[in-house]
């Protein structure tokens, strides 16, 4: 059976991008893959983070996870830092890649763009190595994503390549080489108020975004002031009516309709109705899996499960460390 690992950070609460781009994928996948879901809280703290924020927000997606219907009898659900061999293995893995590598990356770019180099946190520049090692420890296969960490997988493939070639041999490489795996629909959900930028949590305008935990009348709010354009027909054409098409493409996630049906159901309808009608659908997916999040966080569950998932990741992480370390020289030959 081959292996899936993906991860969202814990820095704030997911937004419908999140969703759409990440976790649809993630339920869907878990039927037929040997599946690890992180929450990736070392990530989050390459940019400052309020301790007690972060601690809720990490539970609070754990449980996120499981209400939108991941199974912890099929999908190791855990949290990244409570697997000590992810942080051991970036270091392999830091000296390993190069300073131009990671700074070829965009993201490093738009963030130290933004807040100056010196401004930032080393582990900004060395996120995308962290990002490696979570996904060559579980020997993953495929890494669904949506489409802005396409550039991070092929850093990662690149890597592992590196590094079977330095030391490995060729016919015992010592890593698994992964594919990307990008949704065809719903890859970049964009901004509701700016939509040729893409839809982001950390978003200082909480209009241009829709969080996972929104309350019912404030998604239909923020549906209904979201940037369309003055022509008034629902069409997809994400060059000449980016709005349009971006709400088209939500609705289409949601409501498991495709655009070209839509464009054809409201053809004669004006974007007050299609807007409408949208904020219905987003209510409808996620009212309940914003009561089921509550009921998880109330209840014991939810630890016994990380626990568990921690000690299963832990299980598979150390073998590949351990590879990992022998192949580079770290330490004493481990003899079994
Ligand atoms: P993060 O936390 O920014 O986002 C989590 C996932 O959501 C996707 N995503 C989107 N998809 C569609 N439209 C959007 N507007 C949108 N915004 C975010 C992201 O592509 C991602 O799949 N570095 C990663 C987390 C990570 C990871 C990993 C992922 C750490 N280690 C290993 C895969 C494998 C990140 O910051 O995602």
């Amino acid at each position: 059976m081959d292996t899936i690992f993906s991860g969202i950070q814990p820095s704030g609460i997911p937004t419908i991008g999140n969703y759409i781009g990440a976790m649809q994928q993630f339920v869907a996948l878990q039927e037929d893959y040997n599946c690890y879901y992180c929450i990736v809280d070392e990530h989050a703290i390459t940019v400052p983070q309020d301790r007690l924020k972060l601690r809720e927000q990490t539970l609070g997606l754990a449980a996120l996870y499981l209400a939108v219907g991941l199974d912890p009898q099929k999908a190791t659900i855990f949290i990244q830092s409570e697997v000590s061999a992810h942080a051991e293995a970036a270091w392999i893995v830091q000296c390993n890649t190069t300073i131009g590598e990671l700074e070829r990356m965009t993201q490093f770019k738009d963030k130290s763009l933004k807040n100056g180099r010196t401004g930032v946190s080393a582990a900004l520049l060395t996120y995308p190595p962290l990002m490696i090692a979570d996904i060559i420890l579980y020997n993953a296969n495929l890494v669904p994503v949506g489409d802005d960490q396409k550039q991070h997988l092929e850093l990662t493939r690149d890597f592992v390549e590196r590094f079977n070639k330095r030391y490995g041999t060729e016919k015992q490489p010592i890593l698994i080489v992964p594919e990307v795996k990008i949704p065809e629909q719903g890859a970049r959900i964009m901004s509701l108020q700016e939509p040729t930028k893409k839809m982001s949590k950390s978003d200082v305008n909480a209009k241009g975004y829709i969080s996972m935990l929104d309350e019912p009348n404030v998604i239909r709010k923020k549906i209904r002031s979201a940037v369309t354009d003055s022509s008034g027909k629902i069409e997809y054409d994400v060059e000449n009516k980016p709005g349009i098409s971006n709400l088209l493409t939500i609705y289409a996630a949601v409501s498991q309709k495709t655009i070209p049906a839509l464009v054809e159901q409201y053809a004669e309808a004006g974007y007050g109705e299609f807007k409408a009608d949208l904020g219905d659908a987003i209510v409808a997916v996620l009212e309940p899996i914003q009561i089921r999040q509550k009921e998880l966080l109330a209840s014991d569950e939810l630890n016994l499960i990380l626990d568990d998932g921690a000690e299963r990741a832990r299980r598979v992480a150390n073998k590949t460390l351990q590879k990992m370390r022998n192949g580079v020289g770290l330490g004493r030959k481990v003899r079994r």
